[in-house]
């Protein structure tokens, strides 16, 4: 039997004055935040989601976004009202069926109190009806939708949800996704995982993706324009499915040249970190003129700067090897971004060594040296950047330093049974940095509480005693390859945040 609501305000002069059985008072607000101390509003506390079914249809000359999603969610305490993150403007919630209240809250809380409230560990359906422009939003003065001349796209990390559907925005709740999106005919909609059907009607296509493993909200993507679409298979038979804006103009050649040889690309990484996680894989090239890119889950979203001075298949490697560190397993709170960008980076190093480029060993003593002791970089500690610096090259160059130690110190039979290892410890799951930490010395057996303390915690450049087992891994290496510093400078800067 549930009771009825009293507001919260007069809740505590309530419990005073009239005798409340205590089942009732444990029925409670959700957290308007899942506990990261980066963020201390993202996600939200009290249910867990299992999938997000979004209804979309969007018009790009207005920039206007109608939506219905349902979410499938589970009760994790007894709950009298709950937050979704959200920006644009609902019309109509409901749980279980029925009409709930809503209200907004602080920068992008959507407070939603269901006519009963609901108890522990049940199953909870909510309907969010909404609309708005999403260009036209903003929290904490920032907005992450990009429109382009022919659509638009969501992709952004951490947060780039907001704009498009209401969720528990944290990657430590991870669910599956139907993502339907009708747009204007001639137009295309992209996003996660595979194309379960198109249909058309009344001037409108409507495209039905389906990304059917566990998926952090940030890798979540929307993709509207006019694409042209390349399909194919990975040797493993993943199908394979990019899209390139028609408008790429200049750098068309060099993201098809470089993007197409993803299905290469996951064979060659499936070497080192075992079986590709997803049942799909590509990525999409928008006419944004934004930079960077990023590892959105199966589908990869790549700004056309990527591909400015020609092909670029290290930034490829780099947010394909995301789709195992960063995706298949996620981080627990923004402060574990060491295991997605230092494991990112590294995937490059090897490539460059594949391509005899360098090896990883040359550009791990390379960053070392082109950092003097004074520099800023050493003061970034990845393995707590804290949040202004969680985009830091330091997170990414000196992550992958802290890699190439790690391998120097376990030898490289450990070494790569962790790379290997890994995904599969934590599949489908999150993971921080004390967990790889754990992992790494059961693998290895050995000890490695100094070592990570020196490479990810250290505010201060590592002594060059402490690079000496990398020095003495080099003595016993084989000879260098010819290779040339400035093109893997250039190559690698591009991901800096
Ligand atoms: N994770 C991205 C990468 O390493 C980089 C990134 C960080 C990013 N924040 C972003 C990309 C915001 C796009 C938008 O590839
Ligand atoms: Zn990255």
């Amino acid at each position: 039997m549930h009771r009825r609501l009293i507001a919260p305000g007069a809740l505590a002069a309530a419990s005073l004055l009239l005798a409340i059985p205590a089942s009732a008072a444990d029925y409670q607000p959700g957290a308007p935040g899942i506990g990261d101390p980066y963020y201390p509003y993202y996600g939200n506390g009290g249910y867990d989601v299992s999938h997000y079914d979004l209804r979309l249809k969007y018009q790009p000359q207005s920039d206007e976004l109608e939506g219905t999603a349902t979410i499938l969610a589970r009760t994790t305490r007894d709950l009298s009202r709950f937050d979704l993150d959200f920006l644009l403007d609902v019309s109509e919630v409901r749980v279980n069926g029925a009409k709930a209240t809503f209200a907004t809250s602080g920068q992008h809380e959507l407070v939603v109190t269901p006519a009963t409230p609901l108890p522990k560990d049940t199953p909870v359906t909510v309907v969010v009806r909404y609309s708005g422009v999403p260009s036209t939003k903003s929290a904490y003065g920032f907005t992450t939708w990009h429109r382009t001349p022919d659509g638009a796209i969501a992709a952004d990390e951490p947060e780039a949800a907001w704009w498009w559907f209401p969720s528990n925005d944290h990657p430590l709740d991870k669910a599956t996704y139907d993502v339907s999106v009708a747009v204007p005919d001639g137009t295309q909609a992209i996003s996660n995982g595979r194309l379960q059907s198109t249909s058309s009607k009344l001037g409108w296509t409507r495209y039905n993706w389906r990304s059917g493993k566990p998926q952090a909200t940030y890798l979540t993507t929307l993709a509207i324009g006019k694409f042209d679409i390349t399909t194919g298979t990975t040797s493993a038979g993943v199908p394979v499915v990019n899209a390139y804006s028609k408008d790429l103009g200049d750098n068309d050649g060099a993201a098809r040249a470089s993007v197409e040889r993803t299905g290469e690309l996951v064979d060659w990484l499936t070497g080192y970190f075992g079986p590709y996680p997803f049942d799909s894989v590509g990525g999409y090239v928008p006419n944004t003129t934004t930079g960077y890119a990023l590892e959105t889950q199966t589908r990869i979203y790549y700004s056309p700067k990527q591909f400015a001075n020609g092909s670029n298949t290290s930034v490829v490697v780099h947010e394909l090897a995301h789709q195992w560190y960063g995706d298949d397993v996620s981080l627990k709170g923004w402060k574990d971004i060491w295991i997605n960008e230092g494991f990112a980076r590294y995937a490059q190093w090897l490539w460059s060594e594949h391509e005899g480029e360098g090896t990883a060993q040359e550009l791990a003593d390379y960053v070392y040296a082109s950092h003097p002791a004074d520099d800023a970089f050493w003061t970034v500690r990845p393995g707590d950047p804290g949040p202004d610096n969680q985009f830091d090259t330091a997170v990414y160059d000196r992550g992958a330093l802290a890699v190439q130690a790690l391998r120097n110190e376990v030898g490289d039979e450990a070494f790569f049974a962790i790379l290997k290892g890994w995904p599969k410890e934590h599949a489908y799951g999150n993971a921080s940095v004390s967990d790889f930490q754990a992992y790494a010395e059961k693998v290895s057996g050995k000890p490695l509480a100094s070592l990570f303390g020196t490479w990810l915690f250290q505010p201060s450049k590592p002594a060059a005693s402490a690079a000496r087992t990398a020095a003495v891994a080099r003595a016993s290496a084989a000879p260098a390859r010819p290779r040339s510093w400035t093109k893997i400078a250039a190559t690698n800067d591009v991901h800096g945040h």
